[in-house]
């Protein structure tokens, strides 16, 4: 093979990535949104496609994005929605790609009708939980529920007085429990609705392999790299 085609190692694996940022109704017209442009997970699924995978892409609100060659796509809104989705995709997969921004917190009382302004102050918005899709996916996957060769996380983390963007990281790595974590640096136009991203990539196997600033597709071709070698370890 010439040096500059893509390597052919993802050949008959399975993979699910979900992107984008999921939205959560206050009423028929509004959401509690984020700012995901879906992009880095639509990166993923296209360059695992030209790998040979055969790919599920789980896709919440995206900016207006072409659906890679050959990819499964399955539109999702609230986190909800994409938790069912992945959790049914995901039993069996070979790697399951977490790169959706899914929001944490969701109005508890959704209305039925648009909400309408009156002269008094409006309602305070009373927000529950949402569940968290990564942790269950590793949940249930020790309690022999689901079957997933790896379990990758995303995280888009700033530095703070105390912690570096890295510290965060090796610390969601633990707390969530996933055998790899991608860690993006975020804050002054970094990673959001651009099209490049940098960071790390940490393994529980005590691997760290830093990502410089770099075309998302180059951070896809990282993870897949890094995907490859595990699966071709197991
Ligand atoms: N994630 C998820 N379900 C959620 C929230 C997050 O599956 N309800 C996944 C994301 O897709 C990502 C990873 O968990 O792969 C980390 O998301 P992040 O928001 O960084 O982690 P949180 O545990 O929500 O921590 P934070 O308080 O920093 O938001
Ligand atoms: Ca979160």
């Amino acid at each position: 093979t010439s040096s500059t085609s893509l390597p052919w190692d993802l050949d008959g694996k399975r993979v699910v990535i979900s992107a984008g940022g999921t939205r959560e109704s206050l009423d028929p017209v509004r959401y509690l949104g984020n700012r995901s442009s879906g992009r880095q997970g639509y990166a993923l699924a296209r360059i695992a496609a030209h790998r040979g995978a055969d790919v599920t892409l789980v896709a919440a609100h995206t900016a207006d994005l072409v659906t890679p060659a050959g990819v499964r796509l399955i539109k999702v809104g609230t986190a909800e929605e994409l938790r069912t989705v992945v959790l049914a995709e995901s039993d069996g997969a070979d790697a399951v790609v977490m790169a959706a921004a899914v929001a944490d917190f969701r109005p508890v009382n959704q209305a039925e009708h648009k909400i309408k302004k009156t002269d008094r102050d409006p309602e305070p918005v009373v927000l529950a939980r949402n569940p968290d899709i990564l942790a269950e996916l590793v949940e249930s996957r020790s309690a022999g529920k689901l079957a997933a060769s790896l379990i990758v996380g995303f995280a888009a983390e700033t530095g703070d007085a105390t912690s570096s963007v890295l510290d965060h990281g090796r610390a969601k790595l633990a707390r969530k429990g996933c055998d790899m974590l991608v860690v993006n640096a975020v804050g002054d136009g970094m990673a959001f609705e651009v099209e490049d991203n940098s960071g790390w990539l940490l393994g529980d196997d005590g691997t760290e392999e830093r990502i410089d600033l770099g075309a998302k597709s180059l951070l896809a071709s990282t993870l897949w790299d890094a995907v490859g070698r595990r699966l071709s370890d197991q």
